[in-house]
């Protein structure tokens, strides 16, 4: 019989022709509203393979009712949302999609830091919201990026990409990870710290962990006084990762001088939320990897995993738990 697949959100129909010659195809209707939760239960029970995204919960309860399921592919490189343990229990592969997003997202980041550095937005609401009367010496001045330390904490595809894009600005590169990166280090002159001497050290503070129980808050109130006063932190790795209230307190303090932030604990984040009102906070909907390019070539991948398990060879790209 032909297999069933299940995809959460409304993609373009050339992008999955593929997986539409080899599978009996469903699509949620909507691209910008997530399947509704009993909807993506009542889909699973007659699944081979599940398309999903990063706002869709996989666990235990969803695994119980798919009898049938093989493969879960999620399109992201992250995977907090897939209980992984459920997964093994239920002899579903999860597949992430790393490695073609890396350099989409490092540029992401490094349009973010440069943002902030340089008060981008905050210049162009000022300018368009008619406020540019005059020139003035230290109108919208904002901080140097070429030569100053860059800190980068989760130094795997995507900090050793933004690495090499930090070479280019003449910065000073230090990192934290759970394993040094000779790479990084021989080829880019990244240098190794300890997490807590990399915060008062950097200038710029890159976050790209993943969320994981022991990630969970990291970057807390202690953390955000270690950092300079003149630091910024960029975050385009987990929303809780980070103490958000303790963030806003920072920020508000001027503890540290700004934040770029394309995640948050809470997605999309409330309108009214604290952050949103500072202006020395540049926020963005989570667009890391969203090139046009990438996200075509990120679904490709999911439809290749998910074509590969259903005809019971091995992904390409299954979750990797080792890193
Ligand atoms: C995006 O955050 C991803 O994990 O791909
Ligand atoms: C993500 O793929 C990373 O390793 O940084």
């Amino acid at each position: 019989a032909i297999p069933k697949v299940f995809i959460t959100r409304r993609l373009p129909e050339k992008c999955i022709k593929p997986l539409q010659q080899v599978a009996e195809v469903k699509m949620w209707s909507e691209e910008y509203k997530p399947v509704p939760r009993e909807v993506l239960l009542q889909e699973v029970q007659t699944s081979h393979g599940l398309l999903t995204m990063l706002s869709d919960r996989v666990d235990e309860t969803l695994l119980a009712q798919a009898p049938q399921l093989k493969c879960v592919a999620n399109l992201a490189v992250g995977y907090d949302n897939i209980d992984l343990e459920a997964c093994r229990l239920h002899h579903v592969i999860p597949c992430n999609t790393p490695d073609v997003l890396t350099e989409t997202t490092a540029d992401l980041v490094f349009a973010l830091l440069m943002a902030s550095g340089r008060r981008l937005i905050e210049a162009n609401d000022y300018l368009k919201q008619g406020k540019w009367q005059e020139w003035g010496p230290f109108l919208m001045a904002g901080a140097d990026i070429h030569h100053k330390t860059i800190g980068i904490v989760g130094m795997g595809r995507i900090g050793t990409a933004v690495a090499r894009r930090a070479q280019g600005f003449a910065m000073n590169v230090i990192y934290h990870n759970r394993r040094r990166n000779v790479e990084a280090e021989s080829e880019l002159g990244a240098r190794f710290c300890g997490f807590e001497s990399l915060l008062e050290t950097a200038d710029f503070v890159v976050n790209l962990i993943p969320y994981t129980e022991t990630t969970k808050g990291l970057f807390n109130q202690n953390a955000f006084t270690k950092m300079k006063k003149t630091a910024l932190f960029i975050n385009a790795g987990r929303g809780a990762t980070v103490d958000e209230d303790a963030l806003y307190q920072a920020l508000l303090e001027g503890e540290i001088a700004g934040a770029g932030l394309d995640v948050f604990s809470q997605e999309p984040i409330p309108k009214e939320h604290p952050l949103l009102t500072l202006e020395q906070v540049v926020a963005l909907p989570h667009i890391g990897s969203a090139s046009v390019e990438t996200r075509k070539q990120m679904i490709s991948l999911c439809c290749k995993n998910l074509m590969r398990t259903l005809a019971g060879e091995k992904p390409i790209t299954p979750i990797e738990t080792s890193r």
